[in-house]
């Protein structure tokens, strides 16, 4: 059998796991006997003369594919990109610019790990690989992708977020204070309700189900201690109040006499040494991708489904998602999930006493 040539690209936001599943590409590639290689800072790294390095194990060694970012870059802000291709009126030679770069570095295949706005986008640009088999791996710490039951990266930013809320608890507790925690997540709360559960906050609240902000406050007022953690999804909104949903909640607890302070850990929930779930998720991912390599398949893109590992076609993902449009790429809908309405851990934080807001 030929010896193929393939390329990897990591876009969009990073998160841990990036480095283990390149590894482990490059690990299942070499015993092949093919070649691999990294398209560097995203498609950005496909404009101009492409921008690539050759991956070998030596290059990435073992003990590094556990750190968190992405050894390949994501992208310099203000690149030619999707989006700024569109703001440019560009798209039409960005997409060819795309596709002569991958056939100039004579790909048999290419692995794209990213988000569902990276793999809408190239589903909704999917002329560009045309010429080579599209394979996508899913990533994301929001875990708002349909079809899968887990994100490379996810896993990671729940002990992230549990972690920092740990260490808040702490001077919650001497302080007789409690810490309004804003997760990371857009419109999707699957982070914040995970770490929520994790560390045992006093109310999660999360964009897919309403609350009620006085009821919030008397549960507060009558929790059992008087420390802890509320968290916030940055993704909620309160009627009437603007800035960041933390600050809004925060309002709402000092106005009622409840002494609190606000926390926000940003892009740690990004980083941090990838986790043995996600070292897990994204060596199976690496593997799955490259057996649909070998298998001739193409457009498609590896998924975690009731424990099984496989493959689904990105028409049946992108069909498969809340068609969501983007403010930033107009005529773009993103193919999102959010949190299950059936979700056992909402009954389970119901049950724990953790006010979730306006459930069943
Ligand atoms: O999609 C991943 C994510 O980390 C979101 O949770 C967050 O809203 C956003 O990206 C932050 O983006 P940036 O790195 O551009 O600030």
């Amino acid at each position: 059998m030929k010896k193929k040539r393939i390329g990897i690209m990591t876009t969009g936001g990073d998160c841990s796991g990036l480095n283990t599943a390149i590894h482990r590409i490059i690990r299942c590639a070499s015993l092949r006997g093919w070649h691999v290689i990294g398209i560097q800072d995203g498609t950005d790294g496909l404009c101009g003369t492409p921008r690539t390095i050759d991956l070998t194990e030596d290059i990435l060694p073992i003990e590094n594919a556990r750190l968190s970012g992405s050894f390949l870059h994501n992208g310099h802000a203000g690149a030619l990109n999707f989006e700024t291709a569109i703001e440019r009126n560009r798209v039409k030679q960005f997409n060819r610019q795309l596709r002569q770069s991958l056939n100039d570095l004579k790909l048999d295949a290419l692995i794209l790990i990213g988000g569902n706005g990276s793999t809408s986008l190239a589903w909704a640009n999917h002329e560009i690989y045309q010429d080579l088999q599209f394979v996508c791996i899913p990533k994301t710490i929001d875990m708002d992708m349909p079809l899968t039951d887990r994100t490379i990266g996810f896993d990671t930013a729940v002990q992230q977020l549990t972690s920092f809320c740990d260490q808040l608890m702490l001077t919650a507790r001497s302080h007789h204070r409690w810490f309004v925690v804003q997760s990371m997540g857009r419109d999707c709360g699957n982070l914040a309700l995970n770490a929520g559960i994790a560390v045992g906050a006093t109310a999660i609240l999360i964009p897919e189900i309403k609350f009620n902000v006085d009821d919030l406050v008397a549960h507060v007022a009558n929790a059992p201690t008087d420390y802890g953690i509320i968290m916030v999804s940055e993704g909620i909104t309160l009627r009437g109040h603007s800035g960041r949903p933390a600050d809004m909640i925060s309002r709402k607890l000092t106005a009622a006499g409840i002494v609190n302070r606000t926390a926000f850990p940003e892009h740690t929930q990004r980083s941090g040494d990838t986790t043995a779930c996600d070292r897990i998720l994204a060596t199976r991912f690496a593997d799955c991708a490259i057996n649909a390599i070998e298998n001739g398949e193409t457009y498609v893109i590896t998924t975690l489904e009731c424990g099984e590992c496989k493959t689904v076609s990105l028409a049946e993902f992108v069909a498969a998602g809340d068609s969501t449009s983007d403010p930033k790429i107009p005529g773009l809908c993103t193919a999102n999930a959010y949190v299950d309405p059936d979700d056992p851990l909402l009954s389970v934080a119901q049950d724990m006493g953790i006010y979730i807001g306006n459930y069943k």
